[in-house]
């Protein structure tokens, strides 16, 4: 077991999120410099990579045993949750980051020994940090958030969902996707998987499903949420590794059951 201070890795992981939100703000209505990466719509930034960088930097000076798992390349190959692990998406919601210039967010969770102890959602244009250490609760800024709702039906939930799992895909069946969309209330898509966990810890959307996810698109979030009751499984409802690429349905327990059952059919 390694040494593990979970108050003084939150109080310099949460200064590190502000500095990196502030680098980004300032620098946001600066020309950007863009690639793409798998597909012409996968998007990639200088300012991505130079967060990255920045996290990187930072944790391998303070911590230097610890592993990194993150999106542009500045992590380690991590291939088990052993000792500490930091899991972070630079930006998340880089199309947003790009086009908008706002609903993208800093995303940063910390393991310890496989469990999900300190994670930081951070909207960095609005300014408000989603934060949650283990057994404390979550908060939204200063605000701590309340429990989940447990009664609620699908017939009255608002679901978060990128609309092309509505399309013919590799993954899943397309039109059960779109019959879990005709029975909820309500389906939003905001381009950011870890503002989409904050929003679910918040109780103001209670469904999430997608089918490619990555470990820094969710491991903070995953944590935010399990703090005021949510579960987030993997859409066959085993666990999550934190390790790779998972289908992925998030809500109260009871809806997710309902949701796999009925609603969910992987290829
Ligand atoms: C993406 C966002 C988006 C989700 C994609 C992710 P990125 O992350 O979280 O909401 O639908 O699957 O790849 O690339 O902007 O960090
Ligand atoms: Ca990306
Ligand atoms: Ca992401
Ligand atoms: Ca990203």
């Amino acid at each position: 077991m390694t040494q593990f201070n979970k108050e003084t890795v939150y109080q310099n992981a949460r200064k590190w999120v502000e500095e990196a939100g502030e680098i980004i703000r300032t620098e946001i209505d600066q020309p950007r410099k863009i690639d793409t990466k798998m597909n012409p719509n996968d998007l990639v930034t200088e300012m991505d990579r130079k967060i990255e960088e920045f996290f990187a930097d930072k944790i391998r000076q303070t911590y230097p045993s610890d592993l990194i798992l993150s999106e542009e390349g500045f992590g380690d190959q991590v291939n088990e949750l052993k000792g500490t692990v930091w899991i972070i998406d630079p930006i998340d919601g880089t199309m947003n980051f790009v086009h908008q210039k706002r609903t993208f967010a800093i995303s940063l969770a910390v393991f310890h020994e496989g469990v999900g102890e300190i994670g930081f959602v951070y909207d960095v244009m609005a300014d408000i940090l989603y934060h949650a250490k283990r057994g404390e609760g979550t908060y939204k800024n200063e605000q701590k958030l309340v429990p989940i709702a447990k009664e609620k039906n699908l017939s009255e939930a608002i679901l978060l969902l990128n609309p092309l799992w509505c399309a013919p895909n590799d993954r899943a069946d397309h039109e059960k996707v779109a019959e879990l969309v005709k029975t909820v209330r309500g389906a939003r898509s905001y381009g950011s998987a870890a503002l989409e966990f904050a929003y679910l810890a918040e109780g103001i959307t209670d469904v999430y499903v997608s089918f490619h996810l990555q470990p820094w698109d969710y491991a903070a979030g995953v944590i935010l949420y399990h703090e005021v009751g949510g579960q987030t499984v993997k859409a066959t409802g085993e666990d999550l590794t934190f390790l790779k690429q998972e289908p992925t349905v998030a809500g109260h327990p009871d809806l997710i059951a309902e949701v796999i059952q009925n609603y969910i059919s992987l290829k």
